[in-house]
């Protein structure tokens, strides 16, 4: 099958409130480079999208445009992001074009590697919906409601962590979207896509597809950078 036409969208209009850091997390230097355009060269070295839009805060938005054009990013486009996730990805959906598939990646991830997202586009154009996730190695438990107290050991053969990015049929988050956009216990869109019940296939992917929360996070995807990990 010939590579698809996809558009990305990065969301980065977080308040970045966990990683308390005067400037705003997409703005944020890992060792050195803002982290939106470590992100973003990432998926530019990977894949030739159709367009990428980044929801970002409207009050840095031209700062944000500044500093891509500084890194000599192009085929950008920077919209308003909304209250909530979902708000930001629905606002970039609608900036995305007439693309067949959309992948969407949190800004917040800068280390992905080419072969996860080819190898994610692909299983999207056969399935419909792919998400990248690590096989866990912990022993998960789940507790009871309002207690410390185990419920139940989860059989550890089939957890996987969801990371992004997540790819769709656009046709398919549209439909979410409309049937689900206003809800907002979804913190991933293939949430919204398996409410409707639709099959969501995972891609496995790795460890060092860090998402960076908080300044720990920083500091451990520095110390992978410096230790040529990614
Ligand atoms: N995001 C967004 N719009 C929002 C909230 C979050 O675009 N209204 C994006 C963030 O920019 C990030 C991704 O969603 O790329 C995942 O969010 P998270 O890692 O929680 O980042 P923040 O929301 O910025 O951080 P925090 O929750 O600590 O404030
Ligand atoms: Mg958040």
């Amino acid at each position: 099958m010939k590579p698809p036409k996809v558009a990305a969208i990065v969301p980065a209009a977080g308040k970045g409130e966990r990683l308390g850091s005067r400037r705003p997390k997409p703005l944020v230097g890992v060792a050195g480079v803002p982290l939106f355009v470590r992100t973003l060269k990432s998926l530019i070295a990977a894949y030739r999208f159709s367009l990428i839009v980044v929801p970002c805060d409207p009050s840095f938005l031209e700062e944000m445009e500044k500093t891509a054009r500084k890194h000599r990013l192009g085929g950008l486009v920077f919209v308003p992001g909304g209250k909530t996730r979902a708000d930001s990805v629905r606002n970039g959906l609608m900036a995305a074009g007439g693309a067949p598939y959309v992948l969407i990646h949190d800004v917040a991830r800068p280390f992905i590697r080419p072969d996860e997202i080819r190898a994610l586009i692909k299983s999207a154009q056969h399935g419909g919906a792919s998400i990248l996730a690590q096989k866990s190695s912990a022993t998960v438990k789940e507790i009871r409601p309002g207690s410390g107290a185990i419920r139940r050991t989860l059989d550890r053969s089939l957890i996987y962590l969801a990371q992004t990015p997540q790819v769709f049929r656009t046709e398919l988050l549209l439909e979410a979207y409309r049937a689900l956009g206003g809800i907002s216990r979804f913190t991933d869109e293939a949430g919204m896509v398996e409410a409707l019940r639709r099959p969501v296939r995972v891609v496995e992917g790795s460890s060092t597809n860090i998402k960076i929360t908080t300044q720990e996070d920083l500091r451990l995807a520095e110390a992978l950078i410096e230790g040529e990990l990614v």
